[in-house]
C-alpha cells in the first residue's frame, strides 16, 4: 500500500504541484482569509474572555452529538443570533463550512431531483454531490445562459447552487438574476457566502442580504472561518429546512458539537461585526488601491475589479515562472501563494492576493514594486 502512496506522490511531485504543510512565520499577509483582523483582534479577545467567566456552567466540550448530549441553550442562543442577522427564520450550526456543505447537499436533494451548480463551485459543495443520490449539472462560470439550457435537464426538484463571492476568482455571481430565475421555476436555489459575510450588506451580513435577496435564497450557507475570524459555519433558511438537517444531515448528526469556546467566540464576532464599518471600508479602499498599481506592472493580468480576493496571471502563462515569482515575493517578506491545478483549471494558474483592513498603503506599494521586479 505505501508503495502505491508514495507513487502518487511521486507523481505530483513530477508535475511539480506537490502541496507541503508550511507555518507562515512573520511574512507581510496577502494571503490569509481574515479579511477584517477578527481573528487577530484584542476587541475580540477581550470580549471573548468577559463571555468566558459568564458560561462557566458549561462544559468546556459539546461532550456528544447535539441529538445526544451536545445541545445547549448557547447553541440555541447563538442560531437565534444567527438567523436574525441573516434576516431568514432559522440556522444550524455545523463544525466547518466544509462540513455545512456536505452535510447539506448531501441531504437536501433527493434521487430523483437535479442539481446545477456553477463550474467554479467550492470542492466541498462538489463533495456534497457526489454523496447525494440526486443528478448534477455544471454551467459555465457565472453564465445564465448556459444555466437555462441546463435546466432542461431537470427532473424532480431543482437546485442551483452558487458563492456569492467566489474563493478562487474573488468574481460575483449575478445574484439578482439569479434569484429571478429560482423564483420563475420554483427552484431552490443555495448560496454559499463564504466570501461576502463581514464584507458586503450594512451590517456584514453578506450579499444575499446586501442584495434584499433573503426571501428568495432557499438556503444560505455562512461560514465564520474567514472574515469572522473564526471556525464553524452555519445553514441558513426556513424553520423546516433545519428540522429537516437535524433529522437527515449525516454531517450534523454524527460528529460532536462544537466546543462551547467557540460558541462564545462566535457570538461576541457577531456582536463587533456590525461596528466593522471602518474596517469594511478600508479593505476595499486598499484593494482598489492594488488593483490600480498592478494594472500599470507590465507582463501580467490582474481581475476582478472590485474584490478583496485578486487573481494576477503572467501573460505568458508560464507555470514555472509563476512559481517562481511566488518564491520570490515570500523571499522578499510578502505571503502570497501561487494556486496552481488541480485547485484551479490548468492554463488558469494564479498567484492569489488577498487584501486585509490591516494592511498599509507601504506594504501594497512594496508588494506591486516586488512584482515587477520579480516578473
Ligand atoms: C466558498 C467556500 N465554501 C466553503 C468553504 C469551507 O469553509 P471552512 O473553511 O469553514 O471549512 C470554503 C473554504 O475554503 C470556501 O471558500
Amino acid at each position: 500500500m505505501s508503495n502505491k502512496l508514495q507513487q502518487k506522490l511521486a507523481e505530483r511531485e513530477a508535475q511539480g504541484n506537490l502541496r507541503q504543510l508550511r507555518t507562515t512565520s512573520g511574512l507581510i499577509d496577502f494571503c490569509s482569509n481574515d479579511y477584517l483582523g477578527l481573528a487577530r483582534s484584542e476587541e475580540l479577545r477581550a470580549l471573548i474572555h468577559k463571555y468566558e467567566d459568564k458560561f462557566k456552567h458549561l462544559p468546556m466540550g459539546a461532550t456528544g452529538s447535539r441529538l445526544l448530549s451536545g445541545n445547549n441553550t448557547l447553541f440555541e442562543e447563538l442560531e437565534a443570533t444567527i438567523a436574525q442577522y441573516h434576516h431568514s427564520e432559522a440556522a444550524l450550526l455545523f463544525n466547518s463550512g466544509y462540513a455545512a456543505n456536505v452535510g447539506l447537499l448531501s441531504a437536501l436533494p433527493q434521487r430523483g431531483d437535479t442539481i446545477f451548480y456553477d463550474e467554479a463551485i467550492h470542492a466541498s459543495i462538489k463533495d456534497g454531490m457526489r454523496l447525494s443520490f440526486a443528478k448534477s449539472y455544471s454551467f459555465k462560470h457565472n453564465d445564465l445562459e448556459d444555466l437555462r439550457r441546463k435546466l432542461q435537464h431537470a427532473t424532480g426538484t431543482a437546485f442551483v447552487v452558487v458563492e456569492s463571492v467566489y474563493s478562487m476568482d474573488g468574481d460575483k455571481a449575478p445574484l439578482t438574476d439569479l434569484a429571478q430565475l429560482c423564483h420563475e421555476q420554483s427552484i431552490a436555489l443555495i448560496v454559499d457566502e463564504a466570501h461576502a459575510v463581514g464584507l458586503y450588506g450594512p451590517k456584514g451580513e453578506g450579499l444575499t442580504v446586501a442584495l434584499g435577496l433573503a426571501d428568495k435564497v432557499f438556503a444560505q450557507v455562512i461560514t465564520y472561518g474567514k472574515a469572522m475570524g473564526s471556525h464553524g459555519a452555519a445553514v441558513v433558511g426556513s424553520k423546516v429546512l433545519r428540522d429537516y438537517l437535524v433529522n437527515f444531515s449525516r454531517a450534523f448528526i454524527y460528529t460532536t458539537g462544537l466546543p462551547t469556546h467557540a460558541l462564545i467566540t462566535l457570538q461576541c464576532a457577531y456582536t463587533l461585526l456590525p461596528e466593522l464599518d471602518k474596517e469594511r471600508q478600508k479593505v476595499k479602499k486598499l484593494s482598489k488601491h492594488l488593483l490600480e498599481q498592478l494594472n500599470e506592472v507590465k507582463g501580467i493580468r490582474c481581475a476582478p475589479e472590485d474584490s478583496v480576493i485578486l487573481s494576477v496571471f503572467l501573460e505568458n502563462g508560464d507555470v514555472a515562472k509563476l512559481k517562481k515569482l511566488a518564491l520570490y515575493l515570500q523571499q522578499n517578506g510578502f505571503d502570497v501563494r501561487p494556486v496552481l491545478s488541480p485547485t484551479v483549471p490548468q492554463g488558469q494558474e494564479r498567484l492569489r492576493v488577498i487584501v486585509h483592513a490591516y494592511n498599509l498603503e507601504e506594504e501594497i506599494e512594496g508588494l506591486v514594486q516586488a512584482i515587477a521586479k520579480g516578473t
